[in-house]
């Protein structure tokens, strides 16, 4: 099981491709809203500076950067995502809501990044690093694109550590998201995939180790929602 999982990695945009249609929608209904919370919390996260230039790795249609295009100290935020789709969908929406001069959206692989050496503030990766063929490599390339001093900040899902809430979330996670899921999207198997990668991705200090080990400093791990997810912070060291 493992082992098909991460091969499927190595090309899981195409999957992205496929269901990219219906994910947005499928993402508000099935993570009930909460998505945005977090999105919130990942901006309260930025670095106190003003003119920052922000990279979203693995931007998806970009929700992410369009929340960030809000804040007044950014000023300019590039997304990259494998996925044609998935950026064709997010180049409309961020037409439609008028930010093409703070934000734009491009093809690009989190582990290769068409980005110089330090010259990025903020890095941000919101449930992306967890498809990345070798999260490791993705960790360098973040490291190699901050200034020094900057900050990267990762969103994953991660396990509960209370019990009740543990089992609540795999009866969610293994049985109800992947027939909702795989049923609106018309996809065989792409959220039974996509849980699958969750349940066999390091998280919490297993994580943060990975962080250390690319030279990330000032680490912190900020649990969401009874730890259904986490917010990674660190930053580059002067
Ligand atoms: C679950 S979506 C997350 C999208 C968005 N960040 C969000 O929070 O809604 C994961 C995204 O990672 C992208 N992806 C997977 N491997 C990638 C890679 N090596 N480089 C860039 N993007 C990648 C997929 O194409 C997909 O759009």
């Amino acid at each position: 099981m493992k082992t098909s999982v991460e091969a499927r990695k190595k090309e899981s945009y195409k999957i992205f491709d496929q269901i990219a249609p219906t994910y947005d929608s499928l993402n508000h209904i099935l993570s009930m809203g909460i998505d945005i919370r977090w999105r919130k919390k990942l901006a309260r996260e930025l670095p106190n500076k003003k003119n920052l230039i922000v990279l979203d790795l693995a931007t998806g249609t970009g929700d992410v950067a369009l929340h960030l295009a809000k804040e007044p100290k950014i000023k300019k935020i590039t997304g990259l995502d494998l996925s044609k789709k998935m950026i064709e969908i997010g180049k409309e929406k961020v037409l439609k809501k008028n930010y093409e001069n703070k934000v734009s959206l491009q093809i690009g692989d989190g582990m290769d990044l068409p980005i110089e050496d330090n010259s990025v503030d903020v890095v941000t990766l919101s449930f992306g690093i967890r498809n990345f063929s070798d999260p490791f490599k993705g960790l360098q390339e973040i490291y190699r694109v901050l200034k020094p001093g900057g900050r990267v900040l990762i969103m994953e899902f991660s396990i509960p550590k209370n019990k009740l809430v543990r089992e609540s979330y795999f009866f969610y996670f293994r049985k109800l998201l992947p027939w909702i899921g795989n049923k609106v999207s018309g996809h065989k198997d792409a959220y039974t995939y996509l849980n699958q990668t969750v349940e066999s991705f390091p998280y919490g200090k297993e994580f943060l180790s990975l962080m250390n080990q690319a030279k990330i400093g000032k680490l912190k791990a900020i649990p969401l929602t009874f730890g259904i997810a986490t917010l990674y912070r660190g930053d580059k060291p002067l």
